[in-house]
């Protein structure tokens, strides 16, 4: 059984950056001369960090741009984070075709420093389950055209459904291919990525990923993020890759932050890469985080929700007519703190001893949460609403998993869990799971998409572990999509065996894998090696998923996120699970074609007389104040 580190040295965050660190101190010096990737594109125009769209409704969809002013002349130019250059009015125009000749919605807003020169638009007033393509126009310059969709969402009405799951993409990590491979796509309604968009490491001791990329793949600041500038540059190199920005413009997204999108393994008043003092007070720098965040993710503003809640309320709602609905989650910014090991110097949780009388009463101290009660109580309640399917976007995995200790170093049969994961938080995760096994075939069925682990699962969710394997009390499913970039079992396999051949350590992955699923049988499918996203497909008879992968790593090519072009995920394999059986199987044929498509958009004739009044400093055409003007990071933390 392969070793990979003590536990106590176990967080989640530690064991999956030791390989790469590990390869870094004895890989070639730290350069930083990539340092400039994330400002780049603010010196090649007004429109060089793209176009986005988000948030799909039945009737509005966020459509998102940066409007990097021109630098005057012998002035600095105005790159993200800098807080400089002058305010920006932009139009923006949303048409039923891509040249633009049936103009249906235009308006103007002002942007400035103190949104970081982003633009975000609430285009409401639309038709559903409908195909636009939208642009943006500053100071004689247009930007690319952006496709995007509205949702399928119409009352008694069966649509198709399909979306790409994504999570858990470090920059220096890769190249994003599982995007490039999104963006060539032309059957999704969204892209959903359930968190760790960006994380916040640096080029230095702390930097994550393979030593191969340093000097190619540099994250900028070079340095940890921990504030206002260095959250928005750290975005900033994201809308600057230019596979992250055709996935955007291809598709609307839906997203929410994990924990990388602040630091390590938050919980409510910190973080385990969070060090009070040195890298000043939390709940500044987590503002600031969510303030960029705001700013530059084609997010719906959250101040137009209404549930009771302490803090922001993030987490948000989709519904799809007849056939279901998507309840996306934040477990972060109310979280208790995640149990440690006893005697462990470990902070914020991760893989720990999880028998001893002490741990097991913490874990499941019912005064500890991983959502917030309010949110609890507003997941259940749409469980119980009668809809065919429930779709639950998620950061952490919901299901019990049991890790054993021999993977770890361990005695054989010690059992360790990720305190982290709501397997931290058990009394939630069983307040949670009893509730679905409490619901009338009726009230239809739970699919929990989820990301975090960078691994690839299929998931029973079973009423209790006890029986599992007599019985199958699955009461839910869970698909858990890979990283697209992240480190995962291989990487800490790998990097622990140095000098293995790679295909020996490619089968050393699938033995700690093949471990996990022995102690947790319903994990019906675990694959920790390769990276890309999963195809989600939701039909009134089945949700399928469709893994996408990497190629299997080899001595010729042992990283295949190293690789600038031409490697791209491939399907898997599929798994599914069928209406009213709450359980998954695997399913024989992948993902066909889909059984309708969005339509093209009417009219374009009233833009005309429209126009002038839109024309408002400062103002979207729909009276919100989301264009431009410091969007919603003053609320983050209120
Ligand atoms: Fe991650």
């Amino acid at each position: 059984m392969v070793v990979v580190t003590t536990p106590t040295q176990l967080s989640r965050r530690t064991v999956l950056k030791s390989a790469a660190v590990a390869a870094a101190a004895v890989g070639a010096p730290l350069r930083f001369f990539n340092a400039d990737a994330a400002a780049a594109p603010a010196s090649k125009g007004i429109f060089g960090y793209g176009v986005a769209s988000g948030d799909p409704t039945a009737n509005a969809v966020i459509i998102w741009t940066r409007a990097t002013p021109p630098a005057g002349s012998g002035q600095p130019v105005a790159t993200p984070g800098s807080g400089l250059g002058s305010p920006v009015p932009v139009t923006w125009e949303l048409a039923a075709d891509k040249q633009f000749t049936r103009v249906i919605r235009r308006g103007t807003v002002r942007t400035s420093a103190a949104a970081d020169h982003t633009v975000k638009v609430d285009v409401d007033e639309l038709s559903p389950y409908t195909r636009y393509y939208y642009r943006f126009r500053a100071l004689g310059e247009t930007s690319p055209v952006g496709r995007t969709q509205t949702a399928p969402d119409e009352a008694g009405t069966v649509h198709a459904l399909r979306l790409a799951l994504v999570s858990c993409s470090n920059y220096t990590g890769g190249y994003f291919s599982a995007y490039r491979t999104i963006a060539r796509r032309t059957d999704l309604d969204f892209v959903l990525h359930v968190g760790d968009y960006i994380y916040e490491y640096g080029n230095g001791a702390d930097r994550y990923g393979p030593a191969a990329l340093v000097g190619k793949r540099d994250g900028q600041p070079a340095t940890e993020t921990i504030d206002l500038r260095g959250y928005r540059l750290r975005h900033a190199l994201h809308k600057a890759d230019p596979d992250q920005q055709a996935a955007h413009a291809q598709h609307p997204w839906i997203t929410i932050f994990d924990d990388h999108e602040v630091a390590n393994n938050t919980w409510d008043t910190g973080a385990e890469n969070h060090t009070p003092g040195a890298e000043g007070d939390f709940f500044q720098r987590r503002q600031q985080a969510y303030q960029t965040y705001l700013e530059w993710m084609p997010f719906r503003m959250p101040d137009q929700q209404s549930v009771p809640h302490q803090g922001t309320q993030f987490f948000k709602r989709f519904t799809f007519g007849a056939l279901g609905d998507l309840s996306v989650l934040e477990t972060r910014q109310n979280r208790s703190q995640q149990v440690d090991a006893p005697g462990s110097k470990t902070t914020g949780g991760g893989f720990i001893p999880g028998a001893d009388p002490v741990t097991a009463a913490k874990l499941s101290d019912p005064n500890r949460h991983l959502p917030e009660p309010e949110q609890l109580r507003w997941l259940q309640d749409e469980v119980s609403t009668p809809r065919p399917w429930h779709l639950v976007g998620n950061q952490v995995v919901l299901a019990p998993v049991r890790f054993p200790g021999q993977a770890f170093g361990l005695p054989a049969g010690s059992v360790l869990v990720n305190s982290d994961q709501w397997d931290g938080y058990q009394a939630d995760q069983s307040a949670l799971i009893a509730h679905l096994g409490a619901q009338p075939r009726t009230n239809g069925d739970v699919v929990v998409l989820t990301g975090d682990i960078h691994s690839s699962w299929a998931i029973d969710i079973p009423a209790d572990l006890a029986t599992y394997a007599a019985v199958n009390n699955s009461v839910g499913v869970e698909f858990v999509c890979p990283s697209v970039t992240s480190d995962g079992f291989y990487e800490i396999v790998a990097g622990a065996s140095p000098g293995v051949p790679t295909e020996g350590q490619v089968i050393a992955t699938r033995a700690v894998t093949g471990a996990v699923q022995g102690m947790s049988p319903w994990v019906r499918y675990l694959d920790g090696v390769g990276h890309g996203f999963t195809l989600i497909d939701v039909t009134p008879q089945r949700v399928q998923a469709d893994f996408f992968h990497t190629p299997t790593p080899t001595t010729a090519q042992p990283d295949p996120r190293v690789v600038p072009t031409g490697v791209e995920p491939t399907l898997a394999i599929s798994w599914q699970t069928l209406a009213g059986t709450r359980k998954v199987v695997p399913a024989a044929t992948p993902i066909g074609a889909r059984s309708d498509n969005p339509r093209t958009a009417a009219g374009g004739g009233a833009v005309g007389g429209d126009q002038g009044s839109d024309q408002r400093d400062g103002r979207d055409d729909n009276g919100s104040n989301q264009g431009g003007s410091n969007q919603g990071g003053d609320r983050a933390d209120s």
